[in-house]
């Protein structure tokens, strides 16, 4: 069979783990697949799609910062993409490219290795990006009760609200305000969604985060292996978990719609893992 082409748009994205993972697992359950990382500049993403048809290939993930603005060059986007508002899969079919978006399912299934059911549950996401609207659109979808955004810039903050609040009752607390590390302790979930945590720095999000016991604290970086922020969190008793799973079930989620397979998740993590305790 010839070789099969996967890859992944990004600026910068020398840094990506996505080529290792899934080449070892292309690798692994012997399919003809090379994925391969592209550095693509926002000027050229038009380009960069029409490559994707001209030199078919099969399927490609989108991260930082191609997800909202990938969307116009598509053929079609899928409900779940166009409820989050970016892409993060695009799976070409005879030339035919469909955005989807897999990282709200791989978010919940990280969930659900903690035992933990968004249903009926509080809320804070501090940070009001892209992730941060991805996180909170798909918990809406997974029935939370009540939404707090805690961020820097206002404005941003604000603006995500409005996006969230068509789902429910959500709310703007800017980040220097007083109260904002004390209400951490009303969260049954705080997610941790600002890239603060890869400054080699490290400095926390907010002031005095207030954690506590019986709360699961949830940080989307996963190099370092614990931020400042998560480690205070599990110093005060709160179950702490990081980016990586998400990272392997949103991957794994892509690979099966890419190749029909089922991705060897157990062994990528393992992967993955070993990999970053050697940096
Ligand atoms: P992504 O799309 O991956 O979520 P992003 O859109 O760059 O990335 O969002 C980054 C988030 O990290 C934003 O919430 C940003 O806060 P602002 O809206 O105030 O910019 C937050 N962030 C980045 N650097 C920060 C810093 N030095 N202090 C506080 N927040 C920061």
């Amino acid at each position: 069979m010839p070789d099969k082409v996967l890859g992944i748009f990004g600026h910068p994205v020398a840094h990506s783990l996505s080529p290792l993972m899934h080449n070892f697992a292309s690798k692994k359950l012997g399919l003809p697949y090379t994925y391969v990382a592209f550095d693509v500049e926002p000027a050229m993403l038009k380009k960069a799609v029409d490559g994707i048809r001209a030199l078919g290939i099969a399927g490609v993930n989108v991260t930082v910062p191609h997800k909202e603005a990938v969307v116009r060059h598509l053929d079609a986007v899928d409900a779940e993409a166009r409820a989050i508002g970016a892409v993060n899969t695009i799976i070409n079919n005879g030339g035919k490219l469909t955005g989807t978006n897999t990282d709200g399912i791989g978010f919940l299934r990280a969930l659900k290795t903690r035992r933990f059911n968004p249903r009926g549950k509080r809320v804070i996401i501090v940070g009001a990006g892209g992730s941060s609207r991805a996180i909170g659109v798909t918990l809406w979808r997974a029935g939370v009760k009540e939404i707090a955004v805690i961020n820097r810039t206002p404005a941003a903050g604000k603006k995500l609200v409005e996006a969230l609040s068509q789902f429910g009752a959500a709310t703007f607390v800017p980040a220097a305000s007083a109260d904002a590390g004390a209400l951490l302790a009303k969260a049954d979930l705080v997610v941790q969604c600002t890239s603060l945590g890869m400054k080699k720095d490290d400095p926390l999000p907010l002031r005095d985060p207030a954690f506590r016991k019986g709360q699961l604290v949830y940080d989307i970086i996963y190099s370092p292996v614990e931020t400042r922020f998560l480690a205070a969190a599990r110093r005060a008793g709160a179950d702490t978990m990081n980016g990586l799973a998400m990272l392997v079930y949103q991957g794994s989620e892509s690979f099966r719609l890419w190749t029909g397979k089922k991705f060897p998740e157990e062994a990528a993590l393992k992967l993955l893992k070993r990999h970053l305790g050697r940096k």
